[in-house]
C-alpha cells in the first residue's frame, strides 16, 4: 500500500484518482533534469500535489472541470494562503440567495444542508477574486462529497426516508443496506461547521510553498497544450485521460452547478468517444515538445474493443518509439469497489515514453 502523507488528504476522493500510484509515477522523474510537471487532466490533483510536495516541481496543470480547477488553484497554484476560522464562519453570513440548491438538489440532501449550501455558495460568489475564494469553494465541494452516499448525486432513498419516517427509522434502514450509507447519513445531519473545520485542516495541510510560480488552467486539453510550449526539455507530463467508455466525469457537473448557482451544459469528453484512438493520436502530436511522458491508462479485461495495454503502447510508440509499459498490480478502481466488481476484471498500466 502506498504511503499516505498528510497533504494527500487535502484533495477529496476523485473518480480515477492516482493517489496510490503517485510514488511509482514519481520514481520516473529525474529531479536533476525535470523541473516542471505538465498535467493536462489534473482531476483531483493527486499526483500533482505529490509532485509539488515531494519533488518540488513547478506545476502547470489543467482540467476543464470547474471543481478540478478550484482544487488546482487552491492547492497547486496557491503557495501560501490557508483557510482560517473566520473564513469558515463567513460562509454562514445571512445573505439573499436564489435557492438554487434547494430547488435542484433537495432530493439528495436535507433541507438544512441545502439552505447552508445556498448561503455559503452565495457568500463565496460575492467574495473578491483570490486564493481564499478557491480554498472555500474547494472546501464546499469536499463537504458535499463527504456527506453524499458513494460521493455522488445518486442515492435519494435515505433522504426520502428521513423526511417521511424520521431520522431513527432512516438510520435503521441505511444500516441494513451499508455501513457507509449509514455513516454518510450521520454526517449529513451533523452541523456543517463541525465537518467544515475538520476538512479545512486537511486542506490546509495540502498548502505548501514550492517557491515556484505554478499555473492552473481550466481549458479543453487542446487549448491547454499550446500554452505549455515554453516548457520542453525540463518538463515531464503526467497525462491521466479518462478511460474509453468509462463513467463520464459529467457526474461532477452537479458540484460545479452548486458553486455557480446555475445550470451548466453537460460535458462529454472526446476521450470517451468512439474516435478515442484518433483523439489520442492528435494528443500525442501536441505533446511532442515535452521531454518525458507518463501516461496512465486502464481498460476492462475481456472487452475486445477496449484500449488494452498492448494496443495503447503501440499507439504511443508511433510517436515515441522508446515507450515502455508498466502494468500495475493490486490496484482497485473506486468505481469497482462501489459496484462490487473484482479488480481482476480491469487492467491498469503506465506507459513511460522518453523522447
Ligand atoms: C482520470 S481523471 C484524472 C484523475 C486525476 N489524475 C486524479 O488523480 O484525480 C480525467 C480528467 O480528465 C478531465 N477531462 C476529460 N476530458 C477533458 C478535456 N477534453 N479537456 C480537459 N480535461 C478533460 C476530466 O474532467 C477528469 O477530471
Amino acid at each position: 500500500m502506498a504511503k499516505k502523507y498528510n497533504f494527500q488528504s487535502a484533495s477529496f476522493p476523485y473518480l480515477g484518482s492516482k493517489i496510490r500510484q503517485s510514488s511509482t509515477l514519481a520514481s520516473y522523474v529525474d529531479p536533476e533534469r525535470h523541473k516542471v510537471l505538465i498535467s493536462p487532466f489534473a482531476g483531483g490533483c493527486s499526483f500533482e500535489l505529490f509532485a509539488k510536495h515531494k519533488l518540488g516541481l513547478k506545476i502547470v496543470s489543467n482540467d476543464w472541470s470547474l471543481i478540478s480547477y478550484v482544487a488546482q488553484k487552491a492547492l497547486l497554484e496557491n503557495n501560501q494562503v490557508k483557510i482560517e476560522l473566520n473564513d469558515i464562519y463567513s460562509l454562514f453570513r445571512p445573505v439573499k440567495h436564489n435557492g438554487f440548491v434547494k430547488e435542484n438538489y433537495s432530493r439528495y440532501m436535507l433541507d438544512e444542508v441545502c439552505e447552508f449550501l445556498d448561503t455559503a455558495t452565495e457568500n463565496i460568489r460575492q467574495m473578491p477574486e483570490g486564493y481564499k475564494k478557491f480554498l472555500l469553494s474547494h472546501l464546499i465541494v469536499y463537504y458535499i462529497l463527504h456527506i453524499l452516499p458513494y460521493g455522488k448525486f445518486g442515492c435519494v432513498a435515505d433522504i426520502r426516508e428521513v423526511r417521511e419516517k424520521g431520522l431513527v427509522e432512516a438510520m435503521d434502514k441505511a444500516t441494513l443496506s451499508s455501513d457507509s450509507r449509514c455513516s454518510k447519513l450521520l454526517k449529513s445531519v451533523q452541523p456543517p461547521l463541525v465537518i467544515l473545520k475538520k476538512l479545512a485542516e486537511k486542506i490546509n495541510a495540502g498548502v505548501t510553498n514550492n517557491n515556484k510560480t505554478n499555473i492552473a488552467y481550466c481549458n479543453d486539453v487542446f487549448e491547454f497544450l499550446p500554452k505549455t510550449k515554453e516548457f520542453g526539455y525540463e518538463a515531464v507530463m503526467m497525462a491521466d485521460a479518462p478511460y474509453a467508455e468509462s463513467t463520464s466525469y459529467s457526474m461532477y457537473d452537479a458540484f460545479s452547478e452548486i458553486l455557480l448557482g446555475k445550470k451548466i451544459p453537460k460535458s462529454n469528453s472526446a476521450f470517451n468517444s468512439k474516435e478515442v484512438e484518433e483523439w489520442f493520436d492528435k494528443f500525442f502530436q501536441e505533446c511532442q515538445h515535452i521531454d518525458l511522458w507518463l501516461l496512465t491508462y486502464g481498460a476492462k479485461v475481456g472487452e475486445p474493443d477496449a484500449l488494452h495495454s498492448a494496443k495503447f503502447l503501440e499507439m504511443v510508440k508511433k510517436h515515441r518509439p522508446k515507450a515502455r509499459l508498466l502494468k500495475l498490480e493490486n490496484f482497485s478502481w473506486s468505481i469497482n469497489s462501489l459496484s462490487g466488481k473484482s479488480p481482476k476484471e480491469c487492467e491498469e498500466f503506465i506507459v513511460i515514453a522518453e523522447k
